[in-house]
């Protein structure tokens, strides 16, 4: 992590850090048109553009979709703000880290089910952006297909600021709350929280806490969105009201501020005379937001067999091809389990689909052990999964009486391509060596009568 983090006090004082970010206002709702200012009279009326935008400020397009794209998907945002972007210097090469992007063509793709456990703990003065670290992923950035799996671990608030021209990135916090600082306002996310910054949005993370480890889903593709209900009905799932994006806040500083901007694959940066997080007031549909996984509403049966996992989808970058993502976000939330004569634990299946599953707590009811908070499993296309043997014994063995699962909030990427590894996850001193053996033992017990 070579890049190291530009060490300094978080602009939040550890001490109040908390109770301010709880306080923080928030928008309800997904892909809303949004409008929020921090100063009255900052947004102009009746039009995008006017000959003096109100204030002095200056009025900028952010486009996440291209300009012709349909409506129903089409996202932008007009920020108004202090000074425009294009007033920057320009940028140069820096290091990059253990980031890592697609194309990921540096090692052989593994069929090997593969589990690590978490990432080491990172050295002093370490930021959320010299802390991320590539798991590996597939597609190409310079298509804009396709996705990276990263985990990050931090100790240190970020004082320069990133953005991300490759993807949008949601973060997974697992361990350590989050004031996410961007462009738009401020967002807050604890363990068990979901935080989403688009395509090109600047921002900065302060940490609430002394560690934060968490995950990380580039997604080079279509934006995430909501995903179809149909014979659901109108609601469930992940409730559109639950998704909260930030109220307009900006920071008027006169100082040098390294801005680190990762493009095709590698990392810029530049020094800019003042923050870039100038935005007074906005509006748009291009907005950071964030969402509690514990108000999924699970949807389940309540009569015999699982649906498949795909009824557990928070969230869904669709591909060209319908029904085929480019990654999905699924939540193993809280839930009852009543299915009668029914395997209740997953079951025992190949998939076509490439899965990342992460544990942001407890343990997760398909694996008896070893699957642990910050750690994470991987199940490329085709290979051969499911419960372990000592979960297979005892659920098939179990009385059947309604069951509360409630020990655990798992996470999975899953995604139309195979993941392909890092060098650095393939030799990692975390890779567990052993995880092929939670399938030995797995007792015979055929008879024909
Ligand atoms: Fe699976």
């Amino acid at each position: 992590m070579s890049d190291g983090g530009t060490a300094r006090a978080s602009a939040f004082e550890r001490g109040g850090a908390r109770k301010a970010a709880e306080g923080l206002g928030h928008l309800s709702g997904f892909g809303n048109e949004h409008s929020s200012e921090a100063v009255p009279g900052a947004l102009p009326e009746g039009r995008n553009s006017p000959q003096r935008a109100p204030l002095g400020l200056y009025a900028e397009q952010l486009s996440g979709t291209a300009f012709t794209e349909p409506r129903a998907h089409n996202r932008r945002s007009w920020l108004y703000r202090i000074r425009p972007s294009a007033a920057h210097p320009a940028f140069t090469r820096t290091g990059n880290g253990a980031i890592r992007s697609a194309p990921f063509n540096q090692t052989v793709p593994d069929p090997n089910r593969l589990r690590w456990s978490p990432l080491p703990a990172p050295a002093e003065g370490t930021d959320f952006l010299a802390g991320l670290w590539t798991l590996g992923g597939n597609g190409d950035v310079t298509q804009r297909a396709g996705m990276a799996v990263h985990l990050y671990h931090a100790n240190t608030s970020m004082d320069r600021v990133f953005s991300d021209a490759d993807g949008e990135l949601l973060i997974v916090p697992e361990e350590g709350g989050l004031v996410l600082r961007t462009e738009f306002g401020l967002l807050h996310v604890e363990p068990g929280h979901i935080a989403l910054i688009p395509r090109g949005v600047r921002f900065r993370v302060e940490l609430l806490d002394d560690v934060a480890r968490g995950y990380v889903c580039e997604n080079y593709g279509a934006a995430f969105r909501l995903p179809d209900l149909g014979p659901i009905g109108a609601n469930g799932l992940a409730n559109a009201r639950d998704f909260r994006a930030p109220v307009a806040a900006y920071e008027d500083v006169e100082r040098p501020v390294e801005v680190v901007n990762k493009f095709c694959g590698n990392l810029w940066s530049a020094t800019y005379g003042h923050s870039p997080l100038d935005v007074v007031a906005w509006h748009g549909n291009h907005v950071p937001y964030a969402y509690d996984l514990r108000r999924f509403n699970v949807m389940g049966t309540i009569s015999y067999d699982h649906p498949d996992p795909s009824v557990f989808t928070v969230l869904t970058a669709p591909s060209d091809t319908p029904g085929l993502a480019g990654v999905d976000f699924v939540v193993f939330a809280p839930r009852w389990l009543v299915g009668e004569d029914t395997f209740r634990p997953p079951y025992f299946h190949r998939n076509v689909m490439s899965e990342y599953m992460g544990l942001i707590e407890g343990a997760y009811d398909a694996k008896a052990e070893g699957f642990v908070p910050g750690g994470g499993s991987l199940h490329n296309m085709m290979s051969a999964h499911g419960p372990d043997r000592e979960t297979f014994e005892k659920a098939s063995a179990a009385e059947l009486r309604p069951q509360k699962i409630d020990d655990g909030l798992a996470f999975m990427f899953e995604t139309r391509w195979p993941v392909s590894l890092t060098p650095q996850a393939a030799r990692a001193e975390h890779l567990q060596q052993r995880y092929d053996d939670v399938w030995q033992g797995i007792e015979r017990h055929f008879r024909t009568r």
